[in-house]
């Protein structure tokens, strides 16, 4: 018996006329197609998009050494082979190289009447559907391995840099950061609440003897940790509750947050930049076939957009620059544009892709629009927050510098109505040797709207949750 290898390791190969290979390969039946007395099987495995052409001789009157009625049968899109044969240049077009078949073995059939990737050009919207299945998909495949290569990338460059990754946790007891709402995370049985004298729910039997919930970011703990290591970052699931049915929101998210001792608002948007630039980089220096294979089917500027982001120096303006901007323009808003606002996602985009046409980082928004952490400004109105907004995308990355003096972060909290007793281990850093201090946070799906050029933020997750989906 042969070792099998992988289609990516093969597919690539130039052999010369008359140069053979003893190959095994094992994948998924995309299409089979031919005539009486040959059958043109593609064969991918998911380890790149192309597949692997397998030619198999079928028995006939003149041929009874080619494979039997019986099995071809059995070989339909979407059964998983395993194939032994000889690796040969191609003559046919497409293709570099192809296997004729000496040997199959199907591991397991695909019933053409209910197999629901039976034919090619599915829509996106379909694909939702059966989430279950849609990695088998090209473009799926595509957004699959991209998405692991960002994750590989991301955890590089933190390293290359010095950083700790530092696992904060999922469930919290704190709900102070005030990014979204929650989701409640309890064992008490909702049929059969247990309750104190006063009829409210008495939570000290619930599993932590305190109500808790899913963490909306890693950011607080994450504190704790540049206050010790000087550089971590975080990696992993945040959640969020609200109903927001958009292209761009998802219940559950993966965020990247760093944060760092001793980096002031400069410094971090020097970091966001530079990580930024490194993330696109490393997609167009390693997935270059997934990449041209998006860009064709779906965003014929994917590859040069990436490209143009490498070169620019991103425009950096406070807020109230970006608000002038956008009130001397003759644009149409839904939304008209006054001071104090928050940005809508129009705004963004036309200070992105029609004003100056590169990536943009605000500065210095308004502080009642902001977290209470961000850093105060001298001018009583301002905080040191940075927002990152990329085109197609909108706002990419949401940071600060933090507020390390504890009296006026205090004095935040009060005027936020955060209740002190959440708050004290937080505050215990700003207690004991507190230091200037900065990270933001990258909401993953975001990146991969931008690097595989998709549009729908559930179409980059491998399995989206959104309100009234939890299916697969
Ligand atoms: O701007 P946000 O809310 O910032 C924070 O959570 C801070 N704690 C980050 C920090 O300073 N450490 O979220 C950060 C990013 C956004 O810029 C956006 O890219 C993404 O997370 N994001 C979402 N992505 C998908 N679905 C959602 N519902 C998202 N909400 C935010
Ligand atoms: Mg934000």
């Amino acid at each position: 018996m042969l070792k099998h290898v992988e289609i990516k390791s093969l597919v690539s190969l130039s052999l010369a006329e008359g140069e053979t290979r003893n190959v095994c390969v094992k994948g998924w039946v995309r299409t089979k197609r031919g005539n009486k007395n040959v059958a043109f099987i593609a064969l991918n495995d998911g380890t790149c998009v192309q597949s692997l052409q397998v030619v198999a001789e079928l028995q006939t009157e003149e041929n009874s050494n080619g494979f039997s009625d019986e099995l071809m049968k059995k070989i339909n899109t979407g059964a998983c082979l395993c194939v032994e044969g000889v690796l040969v240049k191609s003559m046919g077009k497409g293709q570099n190289v192809e296997i004729q078949a000496k040997n199959i073995e199907v591991y397991g059939q695909a019933d053409p009447e209910s197999y629901p990737l039976q034919k090619k050009g599915h829509s996106l919207e379909f694909l939702r559907e059966i989430a279950h299945l849609r990695p088998r998909t090209n473009t799926f495949g595509c957004v699959l391995r991209l998405r692991h290569e960002m994750a590989y990338a991301l955890h590089k460059f933190y390293h290359e840099r010095g950083f700790v990754y530092l696992h904060t946790p999922i469930i919290t007891g704190s709900d102070c950061e005030g990014a979204g709402e929650m989701f409640q995370v309890s064992t008490l049985e909702l049929e059969n609440l247990p309750r104190t004298p006063q009829g409210t729910i008495d939570y000290s039997k619930d599993f932590f003897g305190k109500p808790t919930k899913l963490t909306v970011s890693g950011q607080l703990e994450g504190e704790l940790g540049a206050m010790a290591l000087s550089k971590i970052y975080t990696f992993g699931p945040t959640f969020r509750a609200e109903n927001s049915n958009t292209p761009r929101h998802l219940a559950e998210f993966w965020m990247n947050e760093p944060e760092m001792a001793f980096y002031e608002i400069e410094d971090n948007m020097d970091l966001a930049e530079d990580f930024l630039k490194h993330l696109t980089a490393h997609a167009l220096e390693h997935c270059m076939d997934d990449l041209r294979f998006l860009n064709d089917m779906y965003d014929k500027e994917l590859i040069s957009r990436l490209e143009h982001v490498g070169k620019m120096h991103f425009e950096r303006i406070t807020y109230t620059q970006a608000v002038d901007v956008l009130k001397a323009s003759n644009a149409k808003f839904d939304y008209p544009v006054e001071w104090g606002m928050d940005l809508q996602s129009e705004h963004e985009r036309y200070l992105v892709e029609k004003h100056y046409k590169k990536p943009v980082i605000i500065t210095d928004y308004p502080k009642d629009i902001k977290a209470f952490y961000m850093k105060q400004n001298a001018d009583g109105k301002t905080v040191r927050g940075m927002d990152v907004l990329f085109p197609q995308i909108g706002e990419i990355i949401g940071g600060s510098q933090r507020e390390e003096d504890l009296e006026k972060l205090q004095r935040r909290i009060n005027e936020c109505h955060i209740p002190d007793k959440d708050m004290w281990w937080y505050l215990d850093t700003r207690r004991f040797g507190t230091a200037p201090h900065s990270g933001f946070g990258l909401g993953f799906e975001r990146l991969l709207l931008f690097v595989t050029g998709m549009t729908n933020i559930r179409d980059v997750i491998p399995f989206p949750r959104f309100p009234q989906n939890a299916e697969f």
